[in-house]
């Protein structure tokens, strides 16, 4: 278990190069696989979770090879039965977008399971909308992996989705792609929007009408070269360490600017943030900038209810911001936490008890109150174990960066999920 202990540096300085965005990452492996022709991914994630999407699609039969930088993927219309048990790690984009990718491919049949994080977190979510597809899929009693799946003929489905999810969205756009008829799937509030650039751009039809996005069956169309921009939401423990520490600018050289994913970027600037956004253009349909930050004195705000599918995965980050910050911070409707890599909700408050900063939670609500700046919390050195959460790992890695106490990770490992390198980031930015 690597233990690592993070303490506030004098300053931080220099550019944070970002590792290709996880979620478009996942996309890019599991869309060329199921096109026609070779796909050549620029900047793919080198993250434990994509890591498994490849392990995966390898199994099914689908030949994924890595050089250098570029990643070569052969795209096969129909994916082969798994040699043994398919291990979706610490992901839930891979479980859940490969249960859609594979409901319709008829005489496959597999089982797929996870990490023990993975294995608590529901799928019944997924489970159901594909089956009212016609799909066969068996969860086990408490509605979670390990999943056993059977490949048949699926017909489509009008669906409207309970909770706002781009993995289950996706799983339904994947499943359509094979159906007998047009597929409608419409959610309560607008989740990332990845797949569907993607698909549209692979030659889908695929259309957004009437509050719904609507698929119609037919092949994908390789993109030939995809290129991955830099992740937003790694981006954010980058940007949330600069403007939380005393001294601090650091320059993101290129990240993914969709709007479905800079919720936590709105919200900072609404709470006073030193940021500026240059826009770059755009790479394989997905708009791209460059993000300056510097330490910034934070007030408390509003997150409501509608913004947050935009910012769910920077909850708890955005929750350390709020802890430095002055007055209250209320985030709406954020029960979702809960069925994250761990219980986000309860994880964040431990987090900040530790801290001795005061919140609690309202129902779904998480409401904190600001200490004005984060040398007002609590100046006692503490370890902090994340389990297998690698975003509470990189929160308590900040609040040990920018906080008077320094704060050690029981186990730095679950970081490597989604960014391989954090640590000699920051410790590159301390000396620069
Ligand atoms: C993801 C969607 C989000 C997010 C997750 C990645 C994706 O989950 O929290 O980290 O790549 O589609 P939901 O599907 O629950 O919105």
């Amino acid at each position: 278990m690597p233990r690592f202990t993070f303490a506030q540096p004098t300053r931080l300085r220099g550019q944070v190069p970002l590792l290709g965005d996880k979620s478009i990452s996942h996309r890019a492996l599991l869309f060329s696989a199921l096109a026609q022709g070779p796909t050549r991914v620029h900047g793919l994630s080198i993250g434990g979770d994509v890591a498994s999407t490849a392990q995966c699609l390898a199994q099914l039969g689908v030949a994924v090879s890595r050089a250098d930088k570029v990643t070569l993927v052969q795209g096969l219309r129909d994916w082969s039965s798994p040699t043994g048990v398919l291990d979706c790690g610490n992901s839930g984009t891979t479980m859940r977008l490969l249960l859609g990718a594979l409901a319709g491919q008829a005489g496959i049949r597999a089982q797929l399971t996870g990490d023990a994080s993975l294995r608590r977190r529901p799928m019944r979510r997924v489970e159901a909308p594909l089956c009212q597809m016609g799909a066969r899929i068996e969860l086990s009693p408490e509605g979670t992996a390990p999943v056993q799946l059977w490949g048949q003929p699926l017909h489509g489905a009008d669906l409207t989705l309970p909770v706002a999810s781009a993995q289950v969205k996706t799983a339904i756009l994947l499943a359509g792609l094979r159906a007998s008829g047009p597929t409608r799937v419409a959610e309560p509030l607008p989740s990332r929007d990845h797949s569907e650039r993607a698909l549209r751009a692979m030659g889908a039809d695929i259309r957004y009408h009437d509050g719904a996005w609507q698929i119609a069956p037919g092949p994908l169309q390789s993109l030939g070269l995809w290129e991955i921009p830099g992740d937003p939401s790694s981006a954010a423990f980058a940007a949330l360490a600069t403007l939380l520490h005393p001294n601090a600018e650091v320059v993101v050289p290129q990240l993914c600017c969709n709007p479905t994913r800079l919720g936590w970027l709105c919200v900072v600037e609404r709470m006073g943030a030193r940021c500026q956004l240059r826009d770059l253009g755009e790479m394989a349909g997905e708009p791209v900038g460059q993000l300056l930050c510097q330490s910034s004195d934070l007030h408390g705000v509003t997150v409501a209810a509608t913004e947050v599918p935009g910012l769910i995965d920077e909850v708890p980050i955005l929750a350390l911001a709020a802890a430095a910050a002055q007055g209250t911070t209320r985030f709406c409707s954020v029960g979702e936490l809960r069925h994250k890599e761990s219980d986000r909700l309860a994880e964040t408050l431990r987090l900040l008890a530790m801290l001795g900063v005061s919140a609690h939670s309202e129902g779904d609500d998480l409401i904190v109150q600001g200490c004005g700046s984060p040398h007002f919390w609590r100046q006692l050195p503490f370890e902090f174990d994340a389990g297998l959460d690698h975003r509470m790992a990189m929160t308590a890695a900040v609040a040990g960066l920018v906080g008077p106490a320094a704060v050690t990770l029981a186990d730095t490992q679950a970081i490597a999920t989604s960014w391989p390198g954090f640590i000699e980031l920051f410790q590159t930015l301390t000396v620069a």
